[in-house]
């Protein structure tokens, strides 16, 4: 049995029920990209509000982690990966909480107590040492000297920095043939973590300020990539069954063994399957030059230049082989990757078609350099290869480290700037993996998304309907905004109106860089205004919008042609979802 099956049966009998998985493009949240935590999903949810599915909840969480994108090809880290997650919301706390860890641990996976260590919060100036939880670990079975106290780097956690939180107690696993030490050195690395129990009593702010929420939660969280590798003996995860087949299969292509050629058959077998479940996504993201699209470029671009490396023919249909696989595997847990699978294949083919067209001739670039001992990549080289051979610059970066050479990445930027007068580096979270949109489909999308949104306030008379989301493709723009009911034809109607009037106006767009508190004075349209710098940018159009935002945008509106409503729909409680596109 699958060791997801295992876990929610298990707590199932607990009293818990499953939850479906939330997307990996998170719904209601504009300011992360995608879900890192299982706890993501159920943030309203720990600050009080009643689930539909009860106070004990459990499931298998998507997540996708990209700190460290650079990174992959070690042997534990994945862009993509499982989390299995139980919540207690406001019903059971660290006793419970700890016993049910515990008994799956030792009872139902059968590890045994001797290869188990456990960390507890040691306190501080605001919470309490965590007593009860160290003395239900001894309870339990779990010798002292096995259980040690940590502070607020090791046993506090947060999703950002604001938010539910609390201390937490984690359990760590003895993943070694050596033997197991009576104690427990926590600096020890062969001692690794398996599972985290947070128990969410308190609540951040942005000053740092902790206050208690009005219910004690628990939120937990398990890795399955680790867990299942673990199990199996393996210290290297890709060689447990979870990866065993993609590893096969990509052996048989390049008809070379896994061993010795590591780091590229991981980089290419963790890649295919984030891409491959990012494309699934019913968000319908595309490869592009911002947000979760660039993320999923430059994943897209990276597995082919690693298997370019494997000598694998990357005109071939060697993606597809591995996404087939990743598809198989996941598709009984995840529906959307069996409904979306064409799609998955179609942007997989686009983008490697689109890429490999100038691969070769950009990696030629490289060569001419090495070949004249240069060791740094000026801001023009770095330029060209991103706006002629699609090099995404983290790519040019980690390409010219290989050949121990150095990028200008500031002077890239200032280029990037400059050339792009209509694109501008996102200063907001959201746009931090990547950079702004560039084409001119999507900044005249923006400057509508500005039109709507102002447009929108009249037709509801409401300035409390705010923008919750936004996602633009060089084909249409969507919007996401806080309403409690389906617009009407009408309503509808008289938004379109509206957005063409100013349109055929030809409002003048103005942009001009204040400081936060100016802005604010000013009325600016913001959301999450912490999230901000404390110098900003601000658009004015005529005088029907002002907002917050690092642009690009166009500089008069009647560029925009015309503008049409082409749906409207739900898109979670209290949230409305508006897609529309610009027509000549
Ligand atoms: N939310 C906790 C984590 O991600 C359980 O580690």
């Amino acid at each position: 049995m699958d060791l997801k099956d295992e876990y929610i049966k298990f707590m199932e009998q607990n009293g818990h029920k499953q939850i479906p998985s939330a997307p990996i493009v998170p719904k209601d949240d504009p300011t992360v990209l995608f879900n890192t935590a299982g706890m993501q999903p159920l943030v309203p949810y720990l600050l009080g509000k009643a689930h539909p599915y009860g106070k004990r909840l459990c499931d298998y969480q998507k997540c996708v982690r990209l700190t460290d994108l650079e990174e992959i090809g070690d042997k534990t880290h994945h862009t993509f990966f499982e989390m299995l997650g139980n919540w207690s919301l406001g019903d059971y706390f660290k006793n419970e909480s700890i016993k049910f860890s515990f008994d799956f641990l030792t009872k139902v996976l059968n590890i045994p107590v001797s290869r188990l260590a456990i960390t507890v919060f040691e306190g501080d100036d605001k919470i309490p040492r965590d007593e009860v939880s160290a003395k239900r670990w001894e309870e339990l079975g779990i010798s002292k000297n096995r259980i040690a106290y940590l502070g607020r780097d090791d046993n506090f956690w947060i999703a950002g920095e604001t938010g539910p939180c609390g201390g937490d107690t984690e359990i760590f696993y003895w993943r070694s043939d050596d033997e197991i030490p009576k104690g427990f050195d926590t600096n020890d690395e062969r001692w690794v973590e398996i599972w985290n129990n947070v128990f969410m009593e308190f609540y951040q702010d942005e000053d740092g300020n902790i206050t208690e929420l009005s219910q004690k939660n628990v939120d937990t969280g398990m890795g399955v990539e680790r867990v299942v590798a673990l199990l199996e003996g393996y210290d290297d995860n890709y060689k447990s069954s979870i990866w065993k087949d993609v590893i096969l299969k990509i052996e048989e292509i390049t008809g070379l063994p896994y061993e010795g050629n590591e780091k590229a058959m991981r980089v290419v077998a963790d890649h295919i399957r984030t891409a491959t479940f990012i494309a699934a996504d019913d968000a319908g993201i595309k490869p592009s030059n911002n947000g979760q699209g660039y993320i999923l470029r430059r994943l897209i671009r990276r597995a082919i230049r690693y298997a370019r490396n494997l000598n694998i023919d990357i005109n071939s249909d060697f993606d597809k082989q591995i996404a087939l696989i990743i598809i198989d595997k996941y598709g009984n847990y995840y529906d959307e990757l069996s409904r979306n699978k064409d799609i998955v294949l179609d942007v997989l083919e686009k983008e490697k078609i689109k890429f490999n067209r100038t691969l070769e001739k950009g990696l030629r670039e490289f060569d001419k350099l090495t070949k004249n001992n240069q060791n740094e990549i000026n801001k023009d080289i770095a330029f060209k290869l991103y706006d002629t051979y699609g090099f995404p610059i983290e790519q040019t970066i980690e390409e010219a480290n290989e050949r121990g050479m150095t990028v200008d990445y500031e002077g890239f930027k200032e280029k990037f700037k400059e050339h792009q007068a209509k694109s501008k580096a996102g200063s907001i979270g959201k746009f931090k993996g990547g950079l702004a949109g560039t084409s001119e489909m999507e900044v005249k999308y923006h400057t509508a998304t500005h039109l709507l949104n102002a447009a929108l306030k009249i037709v509801l008379n409401s300035k409390d309907s705010h923008q919750m989301g936004s996602n633009i493709t060089p084909e249409r723009m969507r919007f996401d905004f806080t309403c409690d009911h389906k617009l009407s034809k009408e309503e509808i109607k008289e938004a379109e109106d509206i957005v063409n009037k100013w349109i055929k106006e030809d409002l003048t767009v103005v942009r001009k860089e204040m400081t936060k508190d100016e802005a604010l004075k000013s009325g600016a349209e913001c959301r999450f205004i912490e999230r901000y710098p404390d110098e900003v940018t601000v658009y004015e159009i005529g005088d029907v919008s002002k907002e917050l935002c690092g642009g690009p945008h166009v500089k008069h509106t009647n560029v925009l042609g015309h503008f049409k409503i082409v749906k409207e729909e739900a898109s979670s409680a209290g949230v409305r979802r508006i897609k529309a596109v610009l027509e000549d």
